[in-house]
């Protein structure tokens, strides 16, 4: 166990306000059309999740919402950058396919030069997870396999691929979170991995936080980490004391009425790693 306090270190990341979000369709087993959402509801959580952010000293971008892209609010979704490279999405799903484009446009007013258009589909963080080692990738439902390796050429980082097998964990951050990137710690579901895949995690990280299936249901293992401090959804109980045995300090984060399209905080967070 190392030992405590954690040091956080400022972020900078960029998000979306839910200004157009609903459940009008469904592409994950979270999402029921048939089910209200209070937008009122999802816009105060969402500002609760930016407020903390910038009280911890953290840089939040903000993209413009567009309409008919009612997903738009999960940011991770839209590009990955690492070393201020930008790799832009692709989505699985028409629904989601504008908003791709959207995230480009934010990244070249903005100063980025060096931005690759994807060939093959990639939902950026949702499935691509960065330590100081590795970049972990998850395939299965929606990033394309052939993604992986699109990533590690443009990235010049090892990329490690990962099979995800239950589909209520259709991305990896709904599986998996990187606590410390510096020093390679994660928390992750084995129950949201093929065999293999949880025996190439239990190798690469043996010491790793192991949630339970009631946590992970809570969509607990989407959360952020500053190194220090850990924003997860408040319903995930179970993961604050083994978070605060590691030095960790979990914020719990309500985020109720995003959950009805699938995501919480990480979904809602997209690093921009300079
Ligand atoms: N409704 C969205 C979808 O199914 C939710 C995306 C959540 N984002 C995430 N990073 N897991 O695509």
């Amino acid at each position: 166990m190392r030992p405590t306090p954690r040091e956080a270190s400022p972020r900078r990341y960029l998000m979306c306000p839910p200004t157009h979000f609903e459940v009008t369709y469904s592409i994950n087993p979270w999402m029921d059309p048939t089910k209200p959402v209070d937008p009122a509801l999802a816009l105060a959580q969402w500002e609760d999740l930016l407020d903390r952010y910038r009280s911890l000293g953290h840089t939040v971008e903000l993209l413009d919402p567009r309409p008919g892209l009612p997903d738009m609010v999960f940011a991770a979704n839209g590009a990955t950058v690492v070393d201020g490279r930008v790799l832009g999405a692709r989505f699985a799903h028409p629904e989601r396919t504008d908003e791709a484009a959207a995230h480009l446009d934010w990244f070249r007013a903005n100063g980025y030069t060096r931005v690759r258009v994807p060939e093959h589909v990639n939902e950026g963080e949702g499935d691509f997870a960065v330590t100081s080692s590795w970049i972990l990738a998850g395939r299965g439902f929606r990033s394309s396999p052939l993604s992986h390796d699109e990533a590690q050429e443009f990235f010049g980082r090892p990329v490690i691929g990962l099979e995800l097998v239950d589909p209520r964990y259709y991305h990896l951050d709904t599986a998996l979170c990187v606590l410390d990137a510096a020093h390679d710690e994660i928390m992750y579901y084995p129950g949201a991995f093929s065999p293999g895949s949880r025996a190439v995690l239990s190798r690469l990280f043996p010491d790793a936080l192991l949630a339970t299936d009631e946590d992970a249901a809570a969509l607990g293992l989407n959360s952020v980490s500053d190194g220090r401090h850990v924003l997860l959804p408040q319903a995930a109980v179970g993961l604050f004391a083994p978070l605060r045995e590691r030095g960790f300090e979990p914020l719990g984060i309500d985020l109720s009425e995003l959950l009805k399209g699938g995501g919480s905080v990480k979904c809602c967070t997209q690093e921009l790693r300079s």
